[in-house]
């Protein structure tokens, strides 16, 4: 199973709003990984349009989402940056998961649950089948490391699921076609840093995310400096000042929240920025935290604006980036055929 070769992979969705938790929790991983491997960045549009879109912002936010690989670091040429829906052995594999993966593996996903909400019957189906598509971006390059945000663990335990049933399903034919082990890798998640599941500034206990309706609740990529800082000074926090050891972070989800913001924005652990500003008042840390954001974001929300002023230069890197990947995904999925019986 080991015998295949190192390639990340991973996706950001392109439905606005893209923020500090996308940033810190995936897009920072992705650029560090471009270091040590192969790697595959892709605008997933294909999952945007599990909930509706409307057409112009889609558009919009496809090339936002890439502005951001770019600005982050994203290095295009050594790597590869695309839009999902311009490869379609993305839906054509996920075609094909959609019958390995079981009902009840799928019942049990709690993305769909909260996304859904009350009205599971008025979901789409897309939005149920949303995980076994993710698999399929996934194993359609055979990646074997998946950089994401620990709220996409339960995805990527799902996509090793069904890397391992289609490798049993189909053992007999995967050796007659002449695969050693296992067709498809076990693709592992890569959940590391400070800030795998950053907090809303508004609630401790809720993540920040791209739906919650209020503005307040994250910084937004796009945010200027003093829309930062103003963010963070409204930000929630308890009348305490800071605790000297992690410890006391215990039942201060708010305070444990800006701590881990400001290790991952600085390179620290929570530990470090502790020994820094352990025992003192938010009314100290909190300036620092906006300074440091501002000094961090300030350079990215500018590069960004940049890149988006030129939509056919964006439009230009997608279309490369998507004949890069299909040439990889298009011959492992004419072994997936052939593996599966299909005449061609
Ligand atoms: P998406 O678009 O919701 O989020 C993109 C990435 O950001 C991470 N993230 C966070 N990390 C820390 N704190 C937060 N508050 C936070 N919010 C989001 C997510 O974990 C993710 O890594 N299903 C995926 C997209 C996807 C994908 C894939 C990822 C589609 N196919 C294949 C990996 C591999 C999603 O909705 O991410």
């Amino acid at each position: 199973m080991s015998s295949h070769p190192p390639r990340v992979f991973s996706g950001v969705q392109p439905t606005g709003n893209l923020h500090l938790g996308n940033y810190l929790g995936a897009i920072t991983r992705f650029v560090t990984l471009q270091d040590s491997h192969d790697c595959i960045y892709c605008v997933v549009d294909l999952h945007a349009i599990t909930l509706w879109q409307d057409p112009k912002e889609l558009t919009h936010n496809i090339r936002e989402v890439t502005a951001a690989f770019l600005a982050a670091g994203i290095d295009a040429d050594k790597h590869i940056v695309f839009n999902q829906s311009q490869v379609s052995a993305h839906a054509e594999l996920a075609w094909v998961f959609n019958c390995v993966a079981r009902m009840g593996w799928l019942n049990r996903m709690t993305q769909f649950k909260e996304k859904a909400g009350k009205h599971k019957e008025n979901a789409s189906v897309g939005l149920f089948s949303y995980p076994n598509l993710m698999a399929a971006d996934i194993l359609a390059y055979r990646a074997t490391h998946v950089p994401v945000g620990e709220d996409q663990k339960q995805h990527l335990e799902l996509s090793r699921d069904i890397a391992q049933k289609f490798n049993t399903d189909f053992a007999e034919s995967i050796a007659a076609n002449g695969h050693q082990g296992g067709f498809f890798p076990l693709p592992e998640p890569l959940i590391t840093g400070p800030a795998t599941r950053v907090m809303s500034l508004r609630d401790g206990s809720k993540k920040m995310s791209k739906s919650d309706p209020s503005d307040y609740s994250r910084i937004n990529l796009t945010d200027d400096q003093d829309m930062i800082a103003k963010k963070i000074r409204k930000a929630r926090t308890d009348p305490e000042p800071l605790p000297s050891e992690t410890a006391g972070f215990e039942g201060r989800p708010e305070a444990a929240n800006l701590v881990g913001i400001y290790a991952a924005l600085a390179g620290k652990s929570h530990e470090e920025v502790l020994h820094d500003f352990g025992g003192q008042q938010f009314s100290v840390f909190k300036p620092a935290l906006a300074e440091l954001a501002a000094e961090t974001l300030g350079p990215i929300s500018t590069e960004m604006k940049k890149l988006m002023a030129a939509p056919d230069h964006i439009d230009d890197i997608l279309r490369a980036g998507a004949a890069r990947a299909r040439a990889i995904a298009a011959p492992i999925f004419d072994d997936v055929r052939r593996i599966i019986g299909f005449v061609s």
